[in-house]
């Protein structure tokens, strides 16, 4: 099919006009009450503007919106998107009923299709969305969450009341940002968008596509390709359902935007699970790794990295080349950092002369310690100043050897105040090559260091490791970019 057309076909799942969902309920500890919730509170802080209808044989109204027994009893003859949260045998009756009223697009929340055996009742669904010309997502699925348009289909509480009675964040929605998390399982998709929203990180949209009976992980990345709000897009995956058209897709979509792809089911025992799970055939993970490569598809090998990834590459431009500079008030993290880059590939040589002779003129005068080691790592030692880090980071951020610079702030020496950060972002904002930051520690300085250096769009980690995995997929795109370009 077009492009294009399944681009528009996928807008109605997070701009519809009208929505119905099929299971609504009064029972709070249920998936279609919460479901119609969401609605509910984002259409009354103006955020979903569409139609809102819930579906529900046995009640008159629900939030004070008036119910209806099915989707072809309401008072209008379209209903763009419909959220389906019943039972797996009723999913055809209601696909029916959509398809009656000219539905668009459908999500089916309900598990209990192939991933259980069940493939008949699934063929049923997708013979039905066909006929009808209804694009789904799922079944098995969470479906989707646009924190723009207010759709919100995740069937987990915003907040949950612990047993003592207190209100507590159970499954936060983050903010809008420039990341598509794009997830076969739900779960891990959940667990992304906690974390992201417990770092700050915000995103541009999510979806949950499950059994995929119909669009799949090419299609969606088709749409985050033309999605302006996105800027990177991670994609968790247990398998890949047609392996060329995937790389086709995903080549058009690196040569734009960043893809970071979490492939689980490597080992044998993760691929009888994804089995069971969303009725994946998970596959040989060299053929993953393959065409993951083909593709410029960066591979996380872990939750961690795949996080840390994205959050480099949604704030950084990727990276020239793979010099990179480590400027360090701390000698044992800085080898650290070291050792990583070097494991993953990356140099770590020295800067130009010319940059080296300006170091030696502020080793020389004072303004930066004598004993201060100007290779690389640079290390200004426990007596760097913000004012030290300030010049050095300006001479290396300006360096034509330098292609990417990781700087190491511990903030518990005695003269490094977090003014500094303000005078990196100021020296670092044409954004001409990537900067990434470092400060160790989980407490109250840590934490504000690294959130101040995030505001200003510079990444910051707690480990050199995870600085390190950072860097290195700012420079894996960079050098994906510098061969396309050669090749043209
Ligand atoms: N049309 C409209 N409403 C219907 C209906 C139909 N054809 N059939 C049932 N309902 C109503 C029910 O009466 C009920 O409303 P009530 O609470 O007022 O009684 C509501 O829809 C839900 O049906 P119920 O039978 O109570 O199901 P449930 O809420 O316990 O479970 C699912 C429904 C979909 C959540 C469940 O079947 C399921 O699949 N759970 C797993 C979901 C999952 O994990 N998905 C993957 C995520 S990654």
């Amino acid at each position: 099919m077009n492009d294009n057309r399944i681009v528009e076909q996928i807008k109605s799942f997070f701009e519809p006009s009208s929505v119905a969902v099929v299971g609504a309920s009064k029972h709070v500890d249920k998936a279609g009450h919460v479901i119609f919730k969401n609605f509910v509170e984002n259409k009354r802080l103006g955020l979903f503007k569409g139609d809102l209808y819930p579906i529900n044989p046995r009640e008159e109204s629900i939030l004070g919106y008036k119910c209806f027994p099915s989707i072809k009893s309401l008072p209008v003859n379209e209903i763009e998107l419909v959220v389906i949260v019943v039972p797996a045998a009723f999913v055809p009756q209601v696909m029916q009923d959509a398809k009656e009223k000219c539905s668009k697009a459908a999500i089916i929340i309900s598990s209990g299709f192939s991933e259980v055996g069940n493939r008949e009742l699934e063929n049923e669904v997708r013979r039905i969305a066909f006929e009808g010309n209804i694009r789904v997502l799922g079944p098995n699925c969470l479906g989707v969450y646009d924190p723009v348009s207010g759709v919100d289909t995740l069937f987990l509480p915003i907040t949950k009341t612990l047993i003592s009675g207190e209100e507590v964040i159970a499954t936060p929605r983050p903010k809008e940002g420039k990341i598509a998390i794009v997830t076969q399982s739900g779960a891990f998709g959940v667990a992304a968008l906690d974390y992201l929203a417990g770092r700050q990180l915000g995103i541009s949209k999510f979806v949950s596509f499950g059994n995929r009976i119909d669009l799949d992980e090419s299609d969606l990345l088709n749409y985050f390709l033309h999605d302006k709000r996105t800027e990177v897009i991670l994609m968790y995956i247990e398998s890949v359902r047609s392996g060329n058209k995937f790389i086709e897709t995903a080549k058009n979509v690196t040569r734009i935007k960043p893809v970071i792809a979490l492939k689980t089911g490597k080992t044998k025992a993760g691929a009888k699970a994804a089995l069971s799970h969303t009725a994946s055939i998970a596959g040989l993970d060299e053929v993953y790794n393959a065409a993951f490569f083909q593709a410029g598809i960066i591979r996380a090998q872990n939750m961690n990295e795949f996080f840390n990834m994205g959050k480099a590459l949604s704030m950084q431009p990727p990276a020239r080349g793979k010099n990179i500079c480590i400027i360090t008030d701390a000698g044992g993290p800085g080898i650290m950092v070291a050792d990583e880059c070097e494991l993953k590939g990356l140099k770590i040589e020295s800067i130009s002369e010319d940059g080296l002779r300006k170091l030696e003129v502020l080793r020389e005068s004072g303004q930066i310690p004598k004993f201060a080691s100007l290779s690389n790592p640079i290390d200004l030692t426990g007596s760097v100043t913000s004012d030290m880090i300030a010049k050095v980071t300006e001479i290396v951020y300006h360096d034509k050897k330098v292609d990417g610079i990781v700087l190491l702030g511990l903030h518990h020496v005695p003269g490094l105040q977090e003014d500094y950060v303000d005078r990196i972002a100021l020296i670092t904002s044409s954004r001409e090559k990537p900067i990434i930051a470092c400060d160790i520690g989980e407490t109250e300085m840590a934490l504000y260091v690294r959130s101040k250096f995030e505001k200003f769009g510079i990444p910051a980690y707690a480990s050199p490791e995870d600085a390190a995995c950072a860097m290195y997929a700012l420079c894996y795109y960079g050098e994906y970019l510098n061969n396309l370009n050669r090749c043209k």
